[in-house]
């Protein structure tokens, strides 16, 4: 693991979006695996502005997301697709087609997550992904459990995450229970992952996907076996460090 840390917020989303613009100058037909939530606002925004400033152009991408809620439609205010195209492809002026996540009103969800899996390998697989972490140490919703996931899969979230997930919506019940989300196996084999860790509320799981044994306990440890992994932290993440 690369570990970087950084006082500021700010500059860790510059530097993220510096790993996303150099990957697209390389390739620029990349297959760039987004995450939702707080952590990676400041990296999209980055991200934007490089292209805004003619830095580099994000036109070509092809994305993945990690995860989305079973039981949202696109159009609802909460649900991630929702969240991407206000927070970066629609920014970004990205062609539908080009965009993926799993779809949370699929009425047949496992095979919704058979055919996510199948759209990542028709795509090549993941040239690079960002992460958050949560609370608990899971990354995407891939939650604390006896045993590490592989592919695409309907998961139940714990209290948790539904009460870190709380303030997006108006009411604790509103928040849904269950969630598509990518597999442990399919994010180990992106070829490279950035994953961003900020605030205090972090530390815990920051020191023990770092330090501690590798255990789907706290399925962010397994990341401790990427070849080609970087984390940005700030000092109040890394504090336990
Ligand atoms: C989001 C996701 C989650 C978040 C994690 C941290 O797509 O997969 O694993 O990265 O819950 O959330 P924030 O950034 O809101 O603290």
């Amino acid at each position: 693991m690369n570990i970087i840390k950084m006082n500021n917020e700010d500059i860790i989303g510059q530097a993220a979006a510096v790993v996303f613009a150099a990957q697209v100058i390389k390739k620029p037909a990349s297959v760039l695996g987004f995450a939702t939530g707080s952590t990676p606002l400041l990296t999209y925004e980055a991200m934007v502005a490089m292209q805004d400033a003619g830095i580099v152009s994000f036109d070509e991408i092809i994305t993945f997301n990690l995860d989305e809620y079973l039981g949202l439609n696109s159009e609802h205010p909460q649900s991630y697709y929702n969240f991407m195209q206000r927070n970066l492809f629609l920014p970004l002026g990205l062609q539908k087609e080009n965009i993926h996540l799993p779809n949370g009103v699929n009425p047949d969800p496992i095979a919704e997550c058979a055919h996510y899996d199948a759209e990542i390998q028709k795509a090549g697989g993941i040239d690079l992904q960002i992460l958050g972490i949560g609370e608990n140490g899971h990354i995407a919703f891939n939650e604390p459990a006896d045993t590490f996931t592989q592919g695409t899969t309907v998961m139940t979230l714990t209290p948790s995450t539904i009460s870190a997930n709380r303030r997006f919506f108006d009411r604790e019940d509103d928040v849904p229970r269950q969630a598509l989300t990518m597999g442990i196996a399919t994010i180990m084999a992106a070829r490279q992952i950035v994953l961003i860790a900020t605030g205090i509320n972090k530390a815990q799981a920051v020191h023990d996907m770092i330090k501690g044994p590798i255990s789907p306990k706290v399925p962010a440890s397994i990341l401790q076996m990427h070849p080609a992994i970087t984390v940005f932290l700030d000092s109040a993440a890394a504090s336990m460090l």
